[in-house]
């Protein structure tokens, strides 16, 4: 009987079956439990030798059972090991990452440096009226600056003609007409206009800055962005003012900052050349009167950088229409993109 059972429970193929096998034997009405049973009809002779043989014959069974319940489940878990098996030397699958622009890392970076120094972001309109963009910038509709500026002009029917603006200007009236005076506003955006070679695409980005008060003179002005391009190149940069004109401005400024060419590479911030970066000067009555405000009350500053422009002069980029090809090679090479 006992090698019966530990026959039929080494081939039993599963815990089922094994379950069968130990009801068989020793469950309520098994083999071995109905032998036991009849220990009580036996004489006490039969008993001393039959009792313990059957107790025997029991435990067999029943540490066959444990070992080949055991041994089941050790399969169990080879065979699930196998089918879920992990090669943790492989290379991992690689997960590409959006990342921010350069130019709208430039932006941040420029707006919040102003922000330091209390100017508050503003912002107009791309689509611009031809009054906002021009007119009330002290631009008339014969002046030259118009067909200068190589504008686009919107197409329809409307009494108001609209151009793609030009420069970031008109949010000064914009901002003048919202706030009124005290003013100090930093306002980047994109601007357009029809020209295409290495510096220059037909949509790129200014910055404009603007600051009104009772006394605000050039020499805020000059503060303002030498403390600006000091932080923004990280190193001190001087500024040099060149007299210039713009009819929004009087008198008004093209602005250089202080730079070097060394082995190849442009240096801001060192040596004795100069670039030029920013128009500036101070706002025009006739632009203030634009924006409501009273020229005999107030006055203050105004200027208009290429924001692209200083992006490649901190990256050293040489052709700015590269930043608007959406090339990954490209931008990962300048570290832009991962
Ligand atoms: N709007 C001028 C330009 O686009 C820059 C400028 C802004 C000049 C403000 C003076 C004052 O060239």
């Amino acid at each position: 009987l006992r090698q019966k059972y530990i026959d039929l429970i080494a081939g039993a193929s599963d815990e089922a079956a094994l379950e069968a096998l130990r009801v068989q034997a020793v469950g309520k009405k098994g083999e071995v439990s109905l032998k036991m049973r009849e220990l009580g009809k036996m004489t006490p002779e039969e008993r001393k030798s039959a009792g313990p043989a059957l107790n025997a014959l029991k435990d067999g069974i029943n540490s066959a059972l444990a070992g080949k319940k055991a041994a089941l489940a050790d399969a169990a878990l080879d065979e699930r090991l196998k089918s879920e098996w992990l090669d943790v030397t492989l290379p991992g699958r690689p997960q590409r990452r959006g990342t921010i622009h350069p130019v709208s890392q430039v932006t941040e970076e420029v707006t919040a440096i102003f922000a330091d120094m209390g100017f508050a972001v503003a912002e107009g309109p791309q689509v611009e009226t031809a009054w906002y963009n021009f007119d009330a910038l002290n631009i008339p509709g014969h002046h030259p600056a118009r067909a200068e500026m190589d504008t686009f002009y919107m197409a329809g029917d409307s009494d108001e003609p609209h151009v793609l603006r030009t420069h970031t200007s008109p949010v000064q009236i914009r901002s003048m007409q919202q706030r009124g005076a005290p003013i100090r506003t930093i306002s980047p955006g994109r601007v357009y206009r029809s020209d295409y070679d290495q510096t220059h695409t037909p949509m790129f980005h200014q910055v404009e800055g603007l600051a009104i008060d009772r006394d605000i003179s050039m020499a805020n002005l000059k503060w303002v962005l030498e403390e600006f391009f000091s932080a923004y190149f990280g190193t001190k940069v001087k500024t040099r003012f060149r007299a210039s004109h713009f009819p929004f401005t009087e008198p008004s400024a093209e602005v250089d900052i202080q730079c070097s060419w060394q082995d190849g590479t442009l240096k801001v911030g060192e040596g004795d050349g100069w670039l030029e970066v920013l128009g500036s000067g101070m706002v025009h009555p006739h632009v203030l009167r634009s924006g409501g405000i009273d020229p005999d009350q107030w006055q203050g500053f105004a200027f208009g950088m290429g924001i692209d422009r200083i992006a490649m002069l901190k990256y050293g980029i040489p052709d700015l229409r590269a930043f608007f090809d959406s090339d990954l090679r490209w931008l990962r090479h300048y570290g832009f993109a991962a």
